[in-house]
């Protein structure tokens, strides 16, 4: 059976962003790697997934056909972004780091998959990722410089946030690429985005 490969992006920077190179790249690798690989591709800045809200948590939990007609686009959007979610094999994601944090496009698409029931469970045992099985692959683009052991590495709130949420998840096949410094001037930008590229050149077949 063919496996199916959801490659997300969600920079703001269009042409111009790195992190988008980069996803593109990931995919590139793997699809030449394996060309049965069926890729669905979701731009959350072209097409943004509203953020969560109370009407939205209350008519998922209504019964079919009860909830209010208006917000059936909404229920539609955040339902298809689960099942793409639930539906991949492997998971690409482009990753612009703004703010210390994630996108908030990529923000409200993770509220979109991070369903109790679906995609975790709490039981006396605690929380249970229920979406393990998946590879998932972050490639992202920083401005600064935020490794560990360096000053503001307790300011990098994407890759950790976004560990956190697929570990919770039940995802232990995780692989995150970074261009560090892309902001510190064009040789950094060009050394870092070099050494991104040879790891992505390296990835294990999909
Ligand atoms: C709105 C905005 C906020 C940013 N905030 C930070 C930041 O907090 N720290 C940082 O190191 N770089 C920051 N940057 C630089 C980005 O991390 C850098 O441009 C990176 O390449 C973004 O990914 P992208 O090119 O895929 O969009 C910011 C850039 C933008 C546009």
């Amino acid at each position: 059976m063919s496996k199916n490969l959801l490659h997300i992006d969600s920079s703001i920077l269009g042409g111009h962003s790195v992190s988008r190179a980069l996803s593109a790249s990931v995919v590139a690798k793997l699809k030449a790697a394996n060309p049965g690989l069926a890729v669905t591709y979701k731009d959350l800045a072209a097409e943004p997934i509203p953020h969560l809200s109370g009407a939205h948590l209350a008519a998922a939990q209504a019964r079919e056909g009860q909830h209010d007609p208006a917000l059936a686009q909404d229920l539609a959007v955040g339902g298809k972004a689960l099942e793409e979610f639930l539906a991949a094999d492997v998971v690409v994601i482009g990753v612009g780091f703004y703010n210390f944090g994630i996108a908030s496009q990529l923000k409200a698409w993770v509220d979109r998959v991070a369903v109790a029931g679906k995609t975790f469970r709490y039981s006396e045992k605690g929380a249970e990722g229920l979406a393990g099985g998946k590879r998932v692959i972050l490639a992202i683009s920083r401005g600064g410089f935020y490794a560990a052991g360096s000053p503001a590495a307790g300011f990098e709130h994407a890759e950790t946030y976004l560990r956190g949420v697929f570990g919770f998840l039940g995802v232990t096949d995780l692989q995150v690429i970074v261009a560090e410094g892309v902001a510190a001037g064009p040789a950094q930008r060009e050394a870092s985005v070099k050494a991104a590229q040879e790891q992505i050149a390296a990835l294990q077949a999909a």
